[in-house]
């Protein structure tokens, strides 16, 4: 079944399907498993406090490893990298590893767009050496404006003005345009829906809202604290009123919305109501090195294993075509199917955003 390995070696990329026909485009590599904020729908800190324990230095992959895991993921079709966390900037010199992915070509000569997402803490001191690693994306989680609110959503004593100087300083180096992912959970923020609006429609930033998710198994998830896109464009649409635009790309997880005075771009992700797996290209690369082929995956492929045993890049290959082949997973779509998922799920700190 895997004769065609073979053509690994070609200067094409090997296109590869899964069961649903679904191409592979998009990986998603969590560096750290550790984070500076304790967002509640993330690591709550009952059980991200003090006593939990990360993973040792040991047992996360080294930049090289990271890599050639990526260089064999870009033989095979990837377009886009993006890397994740945790808080992907508290791993030390991730602007080395940038370096190393954004050098990276397909085999047809285009270069790899190399994309992260971070909370923005730290972004101020890092943007500089993140543009000139040749980072091509940045994306900034914000989930408020207030800082009563943003605290709460974090369980921090962080400040918004933290984040949104680093917004700046990322802006003022020429990111663009940047988008900041904002989680709606219903009483906590969702009233910071309109003041986020208004403070980024003229910013050149795009915001998205995402509905609060089931992963994990660790965030006490209800559907009652889910804000539906409905509703969010509903509320958003009764101040500052909305058109439809067209997806950037094919498999965009994101819809588009702009203001009819033209002045700014919104997006929705509606990972709950309105699910997008029919056309699902990410594979995520945990911290560890397994590779899970679902965000709610109970279950990821080792490949830190075989690297470390010094396997070859054949075989290596073969296990990422072998998992992608056999893959079925639309977890979302099956959510209301209660018997047919999985009793365990993985923590998205560790698999990546
Ligand atoms: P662009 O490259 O800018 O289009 O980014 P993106 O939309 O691919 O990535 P981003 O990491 O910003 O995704 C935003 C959020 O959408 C994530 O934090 C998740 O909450 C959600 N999300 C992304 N990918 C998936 C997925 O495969 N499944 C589900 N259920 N949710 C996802
Ligand atoms: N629901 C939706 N999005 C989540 N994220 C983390 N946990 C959840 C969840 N339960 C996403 C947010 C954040 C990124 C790092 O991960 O978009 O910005
Ligand atoms: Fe950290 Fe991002 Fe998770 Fe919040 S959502 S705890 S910032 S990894
Ligand atoms: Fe992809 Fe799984 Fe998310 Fe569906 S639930 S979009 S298959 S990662």
């Amino acid at each position: 079944m895997l004769d065609r390995t073979v053509n690994i070696i070609s200067t094409r990329p090997l296109l590869i399907a899964d069961t649903l026909q679904r191409p592979l485009r998009d990986l998603r590599i969590s560096v750290t498993d550790r984070c500076n904020l304790r967002c509640t729908y993330c690591m709550p800190r009952e059980v991200f406090g003090k006593d939990f324990v990360f993973l040792p230095r040991a047992e996360i992959l080294t930049f090289e490893e990271i890599e050639r895991v990526a260089a064999l993921f870009v033989q095979l079709g990837v377009q886009k990298i993006r890397l994740t966390g945790g808080e992907p900037l508290m791993r030390h010199g991730v602007e080395h590893l940038i370096e190393a992915l954004a050098r990276l070509t397909s085999g047809d000569g285009r270069p790899v767009e190399i994309a992260l997402t971070t909370n923005g803490l730290m972004l101020s001191r890092k943007a500089q050496a993140l543009k000139d690693a040749g980072l091509s994306r940045l994306t900034v989680s914000l989930d408020g404006l207030s800082e009563e609110i943003f605290q709460r959503m974090s369980d921090s004593t962080a400040s918004v003005m933290t984040v949104l100087d680093g917004i700046a300083a990322a802006q003022a180096l020429g990111f663009s345009p940047i988008k900041v992912n904002m989680v709606i959970k219903r009483e906590v923020n969702d009233k910071e829906i309109i003041p986020m609006v208004r403070h980024f429609r003229d910013s050149g930033v795009v915001l998205r809202f995402i509905e609060y998710m089931d992963v994990g198994s660790t965030n006490g998830w209800r559907m009652d604290d889910v804000v539906t896109a409905r509703e969010i464009l509903e509320r958003i649409n009764s101040h500052y009123p909305l058109r439809q635009l067209d997806p950037n790309y094919q498999g965009e997880v994101a819809k588009r919305w702009s203001f009819v005075d033209g002045r700014g771009e919104i997006g929705v992700i509606a990972s709950v109501t309105q699910t997008f797996c029919h056309e699902c290209s990410r594979i995520r690369l945990s911290t560890d090195g397994k590779l899970y082929s679902c965000l709610f995956a109970s279950d990821g492929v080792d490949l830190r294993e075989p690297i470390r045993r010094n396997q070859d890049d054949t075989l290596l290959t073969r296990l990422i075509i072998d998992q992608w082949q056999h893959r079925a997973d639309r977890y979302s779509q099956l959510r209301h199917e209660a018997t047919t998922l999985p009793r365990r799920k993985i923590e998205m700190s560790y698999i990546g955003g």
